[in-house]
């Protein structure tokens, strides 16, 4: 599969819905049941589009929703594609991009996560403050597209203040403990040694993932607002005795599911009137 037509991808939907999203999330796991939240709900199946990457992990479906949160006017990707599933990381962001090209300028990225923080544990809810990318490949490796944005974009503020204080008020007012952290990827799909582990927390990791550093590049290229949430669903740091398993990752965001959903959909009433 070559580098995905953004802007061809655009206009196959442009066929199919006219609907104009202000804000855009990424459903990881456990944050499923928000598809069911949306009103006016049009489903866009990705594998009614062609050129578009369609994931092949059990537990991630593939379509955009478009509708609304209250009255915030969304667009949903349930299920995204990871890089170790052998897609180039241009494929692997090419959902992200096309949401912020449909109009989406405020983006939330959400994920399932190991933690490394010696305070967290499985189910901490963790505000992505800063990344850490240099464990993955850059998507934007290869031709710069001008359109999208500059040559050397810079990184120093990744995911929105203004954004990340709206969720943390969310979480004050819904009574739901909330840390911020820093995020790692690593290309996956082996979970990490407790050697490994162990850099990565000295390095200044709180969580480490198999995605959204990647897609929160790609989008802070285009100019995309961010937000990003964690879920922490095993703890990776000192794992010598524990054995971490994709089903242990799913059980533990289910079980958040209810918490991160009203953080999410909070956040969202609000951060729409921005
Ligand atoms: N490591 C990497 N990715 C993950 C983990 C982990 O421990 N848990 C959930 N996603």
């Amino acid at each position: 599969m070559s580098v995905p037509d953004i802007k061809d991808i655009v206009s196959q939907i442009r066929k199919k819905t006219a609907f104009k999203p202000q804000i855009g999330i990424v459903l990881g796991s456990g944050l499923g049941g928000l598809a069911d939240e949306v009103t006016s709900a049009e489903h866009i199946y990705y594998s009614e589009l062609e050129g578009f990457p369609r994931s092949t992990v059990e537990g991630h479906k593939g379509e955009f929703i478009f509708g609304y949160l209250g009255e915030a006017a969304v667009v949903l990707m349930n299920g995204r594609v990871h890089y170790y599933e052998g897609y180039s990381m241009q494929q692997v962001v090419a959902p992200v991009r096309v949401m912020a090209a449909l109009g989406a300028d405020r983006i939330i990225l959400t994920n399932a996560a190991g933690g490394l923080n010696v305070s967290y544990s499985p189910g901490t809810l963790m505000c992505i403050r800063d990344q850490i990318t240099s464990f993955v490949p850059s998507p934007l490796v290869g031709p710069n597209d001008e359109s999208f944005g500059p040559r050397f974009p810079e990184m120093s503020k990744v995911y929105d203040a203004e954004l990340m204080r709206l969720l943390h008020e969310t979480a004050d007012e819904e009574g739901i403990p909330l840390v911020d952290g820093v995020y790692l990827q690593i290309t996956g799909p082996a979970y990490e040694t407790p050697a490994e582990s162990s850099l990565y927390a000295q390095w200044g990791a709180d969580a480490v993932g198999m995605s959204t550093a990647c897609e929160a590049v790609a989008l802070r290229h285009m100019g995309v607002r961010l937000l990003g949430l964690s879920c922490i669903t095993d703890m990776a740091i000192n794992n010598e005795n524990t054995v971490t398993t994709h089903e242990q990752v799913q059980k533990i965001a289910n079980e958040a599911s209810k918490k991160l959903i009203s953080l999410v959909k909070g956040t969202v009433l609000k951060a729409s009137k921005l």
